[in-house]
């Protein structure tokens, strides 16, 4: 009885240091602290540009319909290229790479520049689809390199890029590999998070709730 009224008297004292009967609410419990110090939201990220929002769909659905079927053959076809012509035996099967051969799916796969140590891709940036293309039509499989065709180089390629998400929207081909960025997104990123509306703004660290009275 006594343990209570002294801490009665204690939050009483509290109350009244902080300020008498002004705002009381803010400091007597720990609940009324945390709504009323809730982080403002971040303001809505007003009105970030969605670059990839797409179009309305053209007004020919089935032309979209054939594009994707001809998309999933050439990946299904890449998938197989990738097996059947060894890729998969230095890549990995899931081009995961390992201490000798560079990965080829992953995060850290086709970088934009080449990595130090590379001796094939020497001096070689990969910023588009046609980058990577090319440079599997010439140097890739290593002991056979030269002889895919630029079917098979395209498909496999596509394969590799569709496999680290980068966004193919069409079947890929000479015609239309350099308009495909690979790091697009790193890019997007990159220039994105000047006006990200970041973390809600910390609360400046709120004044903590006086203690409460020791127990
Ligand atoms: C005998 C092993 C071997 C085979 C088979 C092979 N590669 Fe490679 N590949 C390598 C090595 C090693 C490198 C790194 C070359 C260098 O030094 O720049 C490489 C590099 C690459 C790169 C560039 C990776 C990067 O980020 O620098 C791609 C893409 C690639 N290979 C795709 C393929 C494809 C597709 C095939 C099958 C058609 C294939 N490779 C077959 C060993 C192989």
């Amino acid at each position: 009885m006594v343990a209570r009224m002294k801490r009665t008297a204690l939050i009483f004292v509290l109350v009244a240091a902080c300020g008498g009967g002004k705002k009381p609410a803010q400091t007597t419990t720990m609940e009324s602290h945390e709504t009323k110090e809730e982080p403002a939201k971040p303001a809505e990220p007003a009105e970030t540009p969605k670059p990839e929002e797409k179009p309305a769909e053209a007004a020919k659905p089935d032309e979209g319909a054939l594009a994707q079927a001809a998309l999933t053959e050439q990946y299904e076809m890449g998938k197989k290229v990738f097996a059947d012509k060894k890729c998969a035996s230095c890549h990995g099967d899931h081009g995961e790479g390992n201490k000798k051969n560079p990965p080829v799916i992953g995060e850290k796969a086709l970088p934009e520049k080449a990595p130090k140590t590379a001796k094939l891709r020497k001096g070689v940036t990969f910023k588009t689809a046609k980058d990577v293309m090319e440079f599997v039509k010439a140097k890739m499989p290593v002991k056979a390199a030269g002889t895919l065709t630029d079917d098979e180089a395209a498909a496999v390629t596509a394969w590799m890029l569709s496999e680290n998400k980068v966004n193919l929207e069409k079947k890929l081909d000479a015609s239309n590999a350099d308009s495909v960025m690979l790091h697009a997104g790193a890019a997007a990123e990159g220039e994105a998070k000047g006006a990200e509306p970041a973390e809600p703004a910390k609360p400046a660290t709120p004044a903590k709730p006086a203690k409460p009275a020791k127990k």
